[in-house]
Formats: structure tokens, C-alpha cells, sequence
């Protein structure tokens, strides 16, 4: 959803004009029930990790979420830069002024609510695709979320009645007292549920390795360098994790009707609401993600029916779509040893050279 109530409220009615008329499969519903169930936030950070964009040495050690503010690395320890935005203040301001509206469902954001009937199931089954045995109930236990872009949690609620303990950020401070007010209402939603205001690039300053699955949905299309985003999703995801996008694709109908009509034509939208530029089809997503390690499982379309307010899988996926991506179990790089091997062989050839191996310091 562009724009969240960009698209979200009135757009999106109008991209699900179109949706009425493609092939439609049954919406899925949703089952939500559950315990309490105590989340183990412990994170590993690996002793090593090494990646095409970088290589990095750090110490192994444990932290727990509760941890991660407090913990100050020396810049050269950093595992990510923050200087590296992908926050768009223009967006920011936008979801600001409508912070207080998440949980209306007849609302801008009704879209979203409703999406859910597709986005839960499609999450939660893709992850269930690689576990053999789960509690009745409480699927998803056991299993660490993180689910970026929150907003007012409307997504991560429902994960986390699902049994999986759920880390939703948003940098929009006051997206996050709205979802941290509303999962008061839930006393199961109380241990599995956790809400940070803060970006993505911080989460993967502070830490590799550590999510089951990472869920940016209705999100991408509202960063500023995606790359960054995606590389980042990356980071935090751990080997075989899997990735969930629902976003709009870059086409020219996206650009008709999510631009032209809905903000120029209808006025649905304020003028310049959308940045057509910002959307990405599943071909260049696709190969962001093969380059940071993530294959491309399912791209799946899905058209919203702005009279029945219901969203429908498709396979059309021209406006809008859902990805699944899984990390690679394998990651590129060199053992550690290997590491310092190399290190220690180029610091010693530059040491001895040309003086045929003696350091320079031995000579004095
Ligand atoms: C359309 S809303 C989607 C909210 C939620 N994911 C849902 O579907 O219910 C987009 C959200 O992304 C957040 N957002 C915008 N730019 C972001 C960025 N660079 N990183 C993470 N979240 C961002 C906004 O604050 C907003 O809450």
C-alpha cells in the first residue's frame, strides 16, 4: 500500500478497481487464538561474519533484546552504518500526522486491516513450509519476528497470537505508543510482543543473525535506497530465514491509476502524495535480493475490491504483490582462520617488502 493512507485508504480502492476484474482466488481467514508464551530474546552474535559488502571482526558474545541500547560499539565494530538512511523525512511526517487513526477500521488504514486476511496465512504458512511439527494453536512458537514499518502493529498482533514473539519497529515514534497502547488490550499479545521506535539500520548496527523471518509490508515502497534496506533485512535474518514483502509494483498502471488518477484526476490523494519512482517491480526486487543472498520463492499478486473492501490473491501482479524471499543457508565467506591467515600474510609482505624478510623494525 503506497503511501500508507496513500494508497492505503483511497489509492488502493481505486488500484482494486482493476483487481475486480482479474482472476480471483478465495481470501483466506484467519484463526487467532493462543497462550501466553515467554519469547527467549537472546541474541547470538556470530564471531565472525563476511558478506560482498564488507568484512567485519567482532568478538562473539550474547545480549538480549532489552540490551541492544545499551550496547556501544566503537565505530570500527559497527556491523552496520547509520550514516546509511533509508528513512524519508517527508514519509515520517506523513504516518506522524496519521498516528492515531491505525486502529479504525473503517479508516484510511482499513486496507491494511483487511490485507491481513491474505498477509497472515501467506506468512505463516511459508513458515510452517520448513518445520515439521508446531503447537495446535500456536504455530509460529518459538519462532523470532521481525516485522519492520510496524505502524500501529496491525500486523504484528496477529504474529504474535500465533505464537511467534514479535520485535516491531517503526521510526515513527508515535506509530509505536499507538501499537504499544493498543497490545494492552491483549494480555497474550504481553510476552510476545515487543515495540521500538527506531530504524532498521540501527537493528542491524546492533545485530546479525538473529530472525527467523523479517516482514516488511506495504513498506518498501515509502524508503529511500532500498539496497540498503534489503541488506539490511539481510543482516538480521538468520541463515535459512525467510523474508516477507508486500509492496506495489512499477508499472505504468501503477503510474495511471496510483498517480495520475487518484492524485491528479480524483484528487483522492493530495497532489504528490505518491513517488512512482519509489515502487519496484518483482524483477528488480528480485535481484536485489539474489545480490544480498535471498532467493525469490513466491511473488504472488494481489488486487484489493474497493466495494467489498476484501483483498484477493491474483496472479496478476501488475499493482500490487507479496514476495517471499529465503536466505541462503550457506554464506560467503572465508573461515576465520583463513581470514587472519590472509590479514597477516598482506601486513607481513608489506612489512618485509622489499627487503627480502626482514621487518622494517627489526632492521633498525
Ligand atoms: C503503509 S505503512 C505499513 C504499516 C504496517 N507494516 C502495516 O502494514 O500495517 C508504512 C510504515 O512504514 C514506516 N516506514 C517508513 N519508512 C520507513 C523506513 N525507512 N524503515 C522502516 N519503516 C519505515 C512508516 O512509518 C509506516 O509505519
Amino acid at each position: 500500500m503506497s503511501g500508507g493512507h496513500k494508497l492505503s485508504c483511497s489509492g488502493i480502492r481505486f488500484l482494486g478497481v482493476l483487481g475486480s476484474v482479474c482472476r480471483e482466488a478465495p481470501a483466506h481467514r484467519l484463526r487467532l487464538t493462543g497462550a501466553v508464551n515467554q519469547p527467549d530474546w537472546t541474541l547470538q552474535i556470530k564471531p565472525w561474519i563476511f558478506n560482498k559488502y564488507r568484512t567485519i571482526w567482532s568478538r562473539s558474545y550474547g545480549v538480549t533484546f532489552s540490551c541492544l541500547n545499551r550496547i556501544k560499539r566503537p565505530p570500527w565494530m559497527r556491523l552496520y552504518s547509520t550514516s546509511q538512511t533509508t528513512i524519508d523525512s517527508s514519509e515520517v511526517k506523513t504516518f506522524q500526522a496519521l498516528a492515531h487513526k491505525w486502529w479504525d477500521e473503517q479508516g484510511v488504514y482499513a486496507p491494511l486491516h483487511s490485507m491481513n486476511d491474505l498477509r497472515v496465512p501467506f506468512i505463516r504458512d511459508n513458515l510452517l513450509k520448513a518445520v515439521d511439527d508446531h503447537q495446535p494453536g500456536k504455530p509460529l512458537s518459538g519462532m523470532k519476528i521481525l516485522d519492520v514499518g510496524c505502524g500501529g502493529g496491525l500486523l504484528a498482533e496477529p504474529l504474535g497470537r500465533l505464537g511467534a514473539s514479535v520485535i516491531g519497529i517503526d521510526p515513527v515514534d508515535e506509530n509505536i505508543k499507538t501499537a504499544h497502547h493498543h497490545k494492552s488490550f491483549d494480555p497474550v499479545l504481553d510476552k510476545r510482543l515487543e515495540y521500538r521506535a527506531c530504524s532498521l539500520e540501527e537493528i542491524a548496527e546492533e545485530t546479525i543473525e538473529t530472525f527467523d523471518a523479517v516482514i516488511a509490508s506495504e513498506v518498501v515502497e515509502h524508503v529511500i535506497d532500498l539496497e540498503t534496506f534489503i541488506q539490511c533485512c539481510c543482516q538480521v535474518l538468520k541463515p535459512g530465514g525467510s523474508l516477507f514483502i508486500t509492496t506495489i509494483n512499477k508499472t505504468q498502471l501503477s503510474y495511471a491509476l496510483g498517480i495520475v488518477f487518484s492524485e491528479q484526476i480524483a484528487g483522492i490523494v493530495p497532489k504528490g502524495t505518491h513517488t512512482w519512482e519509489k515502487f519496484v517491480s518483482p524483477e528488480k526486487l528480485e535481484s536485489i535480493l539474489e545480490s544480498n543472498g535471498l532467493s525469490l520463492q513466491t511473488v504472488a499478486g494481489m488486487l484489493y475490491n474497493p466495494f467489498s473492501g476484501y483483498w484477493h490473491w491474483s496472479e496478476n501482479t501488475s499493482l500490487n504483490y507479496a514476495a517471499h524471499a529465503v536466505k541462503s543457508m550457506v554464506q560467503e565467506h572465508p573461515g576465520p582462520a583463513e581470514f587472519v591467515i590472509k590479514e597477516d600474510t598482506e601486513e607481513l609482505q608489506a612489512n618485509t617488502s622489499p627487503s627480502l624478510g626482514m621487518p622494517e623494525e627489526l632492521k633498525k
